[in-house]
């Protein structure tokens, strides 16, 4: 039985981006009765928001999600991140070992400089936490999409630092990143990413989602002409949510011609919804139980730091504590 873990950020609403990058996968690996950890990484978030009350509300939000698109709480242990507060702890051993030349090559730093974020020591640091995060739960698999492929790789280095140290602790574990789902574009073509402003979330209202499909960036190739499916945003996007015979007769309708974006994007929302209208619905149900949703967290909690307590006993007598 292999140990899956993954985590992602409320720091802003979940997207297309994150579902198939992340979520689906998680449920997937779910259903084949492999050991399962899912967490709201809301330390990692506060790295970017910068008010309680949002951070608060942003993480209900991600545990409804979560639950939502099919997140199992029998099968998947659900925790807030910070309800293991034992990750500061291990992300501590793990920074007298990070060497500051790996953490300046990330490239995920160097983005968020890009984009105007301040540079905090928090924001540098993170992939260290990341990795304490991974290893806490000697995870073997961790799905994330590509943009955290250099974070596991991080995570095996200081794992693999920390081994030569101290001798044999913790596993090196892989990402699991399927080609299909590696980097999901956005409604401008480049990387879906809350912090381009250029995503499709999961739950907004109905009208919002159309608008934004509808207005997915294209190229001005006429309606009448023959166009090439593959690099094209819809029908990537599409790709995602619709089954292979659709997705070859909407390939096939591209190259035919006479087949506009505007059709292809028609299709798309039709996707959408058939797939995300149960999980709609389900969300609207679940935002009304807050003790349904309160009882998981305290389980996952629980759950966790049982998970966790065996490695942090090994690696405190490890260090010398
Ligand atoms: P964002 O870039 O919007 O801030 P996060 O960094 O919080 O998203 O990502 C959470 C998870 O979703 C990670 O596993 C990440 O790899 C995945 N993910 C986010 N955006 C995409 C995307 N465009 N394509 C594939 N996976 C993505
Ligand atoms: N860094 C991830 C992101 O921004 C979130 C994250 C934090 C994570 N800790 C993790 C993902 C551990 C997988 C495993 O998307």
């Amino acid at each position: 039985m292999k140990r899956i873990l993954t985590g992602i950020q409320p720091s802003g609403k979940l997207h297309w981006g994150n579902y198939f990058g992340a979520i689906r996968n998680m449920v997937d690996l779910q259903e084949k009765g492999e050991e399962m950890f899912m967490f709201i990484a809301n330390f990692h978030a506060m790295t970017t928001v910068r008010d309680g009350a949002t951070l608060r509300q942003a993480t209900e939000d991600v545990v409804l999600d979560y639950l939502a698109c099919g997140i199992d709480p029998a099968k998947t242990v659900l925790y807030r991140q910070s309800d293991l507060p034992e990750v500061q702890e291990l992300a501590w051993y793990l920074s007298c070992l990070a060497p500051m030349g790996l953490l300046e090559r990330c490239h995920s730093y160097k983005d968020k400089m890009a984009h105007g974020f301040d540079a905090t020591h928090g924001l540098f640091a993170y992939p260290v936490l990341m990795a304490a995060d991974i290893l806490i739960m000697n995870a073997d698999l961790v799905p994330v999409g590509k943009d955290q492929k250099q974070h596991l790789e991080v995570t095996r280095d200081l794992a693999q630092k920390f081994n030569n140290a101290y001798g044999e602790t913790f596993k090196l574990p892989d990402a699991y990143i399927p080609e299909r789902v590696a980097t999901i574009p956005g409604t401008d073509g480049q990387k879906m990413s809350k912090s381009y402003r250029n995503t499709i979330e999961l739950f907004e209202d109905a009208k919002s989602i159309k608008k934004k499909v509808m207005g997915i960036v294209t190229d001005s190739t006429p309606m009448e002409a023959p166009k090439e499916p593959e690099g094209n945003s819809i029908y990537e996007l599409y790709k995602l949510f619709a089954t292979p015979e659709e997705v070859a007769q909407m390939a096939a309708n591209y190259r035919a011609g006479g087949y506009g974006y505007g059709h292809a994007k028609k299709e798309l929302l039709a996707a959408y919804h058939r797939l995300f209208d149960p999980f709609r619905a389900k969300r609207e149900e679940l935002a009304k139980d807050v003790d349904y949703v309160r009882d998981v967290l305290s389980d996952g909690c629980r759950r966790a730091r049982a998970a966790a307590a065996p490695m942090m006993e090994k690696v405190r007598k490890e260090v010398g504590l």
